[in-house]
């Protein structure tokens, strides 16, 4: 049974696509899979916002052809590890767990790069380009770090 990951923002469209496709590159397919949803439900269905897949693509990474969805309760069970990208997503996911095993499973994704830092990945929704390179710079970054924990904890 593979180890299953879930990258979760707001409207996943543009930072947990991001994530999901960055982790995913990182961790071998055999023993992991990498999915990931939004907090709100507007854009179920919806592939990634134009300046996701681009900012992807500059990466070498494709991610176009994701499928927004939206995190609801039975996630808790599907998921081992649930990574949200702010605060506000935090409080939104750990809202819906039922336990507090469930609610174990949720952390910031920025967390193991920045423990005493800046937690929040910025909403990259209503700027320019520059907010997607840096949300893919601290993606790229903070996913270094996880990519290794996880190969060494399920290895
Ligand atoms: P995301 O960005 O949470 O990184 O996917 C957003 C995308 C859409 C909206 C908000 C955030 N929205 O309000 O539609």
């Amino acid at each position: 049974m593979p180890v299953k990951i879930v990258m979760v923002c707001l409207g996943n469209i543009c930072r947990s696509p991001l994530a999901e496709g960055i982790l995913a590159s990182k961790l071998p397919k055999d023993k992991f899979t990498v999915d990931s949803a939004g907090t709100g439900s507007w854009h179920i269905g919806k592939h990634p916002d134009e300046r996701s897949i681009a900012t992807a693509k500059k990466n070498g990474l494709d991610i176009s052809n994701q499928k927004a969805k939206h995190f609801n309760s039975t996630f808790f069970e599907e998921f081992d590890y649930i990574y949200v990208m702010d605060r506000s997503n935090y409080s939104d996911v750990t809202s819906l767990a039922k336990t507090e095993a469930d609610k174990k499973k949720v952390k910031l994704v920025l967390e193991e790069l920045n423990p005493i830092g800046k937690t929040d990945v910025p909403d990259p929704y209503y700027g320019g380009q520059n907010g997607f390179d840096l949300v893919y710079k601290m993606l790229n970054e903070a996913t270094d770090i996880l990519a290794k924990k996880l190969i060494e904890k399920h290895s």
